[in-house]
């Protein structure tokens, strides 16, 4: 037989054929002469229902096992795929008592979940995130090349710190002896093996657009990391980004359609493709009303006028120098309809050197975040500062480390945007999953690295 995983079966078997299949055991229930077990390989939130004979063979039979099994799919009485087992297989026993955290049919909290980080995929809502995120990704890639967007490996080391936060881990060798014999003079050994400072990277953008300009559309899709000492639901010590960059960009209002097109876009691919899965994970249920209305666009000034005006609102009342905080994101969010919605125009002083001064205030950036319901910003994007003496000016301190950078202004420059979106936080957004560590298979934050 060619029949591959259960997704298959379901989807290709034919009633009377023989089959094997592999896997582990959902849910048991074991009578005098049948066993009824539901069985799992993964490829499908889809259980395959299978009857065997309780013989000797069934004694190692538990939740949570491992199963070789071959069988005649038949049809069960409610008219779903089933298979009649006519051989069985234990390959691992799975047994409560030698600590499996698992007990069959229990609900169990995320928190309590997040603690087996080595057996959460075997849990039904853990197994149909990492399939919804494996969808997302490929979803991504589909629609950017269909919008002919050339895929670019931006480095994860680095020499820079392209968001200027100091966020940025150090990246040396291990083996001192071998930086000792590296090192020349008037070098710190920690630059030893580079010539310079190597970071991992905060944001693959700087790259990014060296090879739009030469490229014009083009994309990054991996891990960034950030040295925050944030535990909150939303942050990450390495998260994936997806970076998009397009030459011959002229205005903001241009960036914001790439942006509102990609995430409608992907996210009706998903609900086409993997809505069983999204909604197994809704802890709380996702409202899709967005996919059909306009992003709202507000100015920063704007936010804070809302802000300043709806200040009751805040315990401690509020003032516009307090900028915009993830309280004051959701409040906004909520206040424009409760849709995503782009926060514009922002003040230049708190944003990267890179962005674009606004032409007609040069108090200002040409700059947005999209701020999404129950989450704030995922994504931040912004026309970018080509003229070398701006940048220069507004940014003294600008490191030789970047000559390469100012030297793209110089030869064959042109206007560019782009923008980064924050994988997990839309995958939050999406499933309506609560926190972050959630939705990343491995997750690292502070005071965790494990694995
Ligand atoms: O707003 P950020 O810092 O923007 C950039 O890095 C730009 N260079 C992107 C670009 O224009 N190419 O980060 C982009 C997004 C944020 O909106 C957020 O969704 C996510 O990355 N993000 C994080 N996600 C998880 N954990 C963290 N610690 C994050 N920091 C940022
Ligand atoms: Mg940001």
């Amino acid at each position: 037989t060619n029949i591959g995983n259960i997704l298959d079966i379901f989807q290709n078997a034919k009633l009377g054929q023989e089959i094997n299949i592999k896997g582990w055991v959902k849910s048991l229930r074991k009578q005098k002469e049948r066993v009824f077990l539901d069985l799992s390989d993964g490829s499908t939130w889809k259980k395959l229902q299978i009857v065997l004979p309780h013989n000797k063979s069934c004694e190692k039979l538990t939740t949570g096992a491992s199963v070789n099994i071959s069988g005649i799919v038949k049809s069960s009485p409610n008219g779903q795929i089933e298979l009649n087992a006519t051989e069985l297989e234990v390959y691992g026993e799975c047994v409560i008592a030698d600590g499996y955290p698992f007990a069959p049919r229990k609900q169990y909290s995320q928190e309590y979940i997040r603690q087996y980080p080595h057996l959460r995929f075997r849990t039904n809502n853990f197994a149909s995130l990492i399939r919804t995120r494996s969808a997302a990704t490929l979803a991504i890639h589909n629609y950017l090349d269909s919008e002919g967007y050339i895929n670019v490996h931006t480095p994860i080391i680095t020499s820079n710190d392209c968001e200027g936060a100091g966020e940025v881990f150090k990246v040396i060798p291990e083996n001192k002896e071998l930086l000792k014999s590296m090192v020349k003079e008037g070098e710190s050994l920690e630059e030893a093996f580079f010539e310079t400072k190597a970071f991992l990277t905060v944001s693959g953008q700087l790259q990014l657009e060296s090879a739009a300009h030469g490229l014009s559309k083009v994309y990054t899709f991996g891990p960034t990391f950030r040295a925050e000492n944030s535990r909150s639901r939303l942050h990450l010590s390495e998260f994936y980004m997806l970076e998009a960059e397009v030459a011959f960009l002229e205005n903001l209002e241009d960036l914001m359609v790439i942006i509102e097109k990609l995430l409608k876009n992907v996210t009706k691919t998903l609900l086409d493709k993997c809505e069983t899965d999204i909604n197994n994970n809704q802890e709380n249920k996702s409202n899709f009303k967005w996919l059909d209305q306009k992003f709202p666009i507000v100015t920063y000034d704007e936010a804070i006028g809302i802000l300043k005006s709806n200040q009751n609102y805040f315990e401690s009342g509020y003032e516009p120098e307090e900028g915009i905080s993830k309280e004051h994101e959701l409040f906004l969010v909520k206040y424009c309809g409760n849709v995503p919605l782009f926060l514009v125009n922002w003040p230049k002083d708190i944003k990267p050197f890179y962005m674009k001064e606004d032409p007609m205030d040069s108090t200002k950036v040409l700059a947005l975040d999209l701020l999404v319901p129950g989450i704030g910003e995922i994504i931040g994007g912004s026309l970018r500062e080509n003229d070398c003496e701006k940048i220069k000016r507004s940014h003294p301190h600008i490191t030789s480390q970047l000559d390469w950078y100012l030297e793209l202004r110089k030869f064959g420059s042109v206007p560019t945007g782009g923008f980064g979106l924050g994988f997990e936080r839309y995958l939050l957004f999406l499933t309506g999953t609560q926190n972050i560590k959630d939705v990343i298979p491995f997750p690292r934050w502070p005071h965790n690295c494990n694995m």
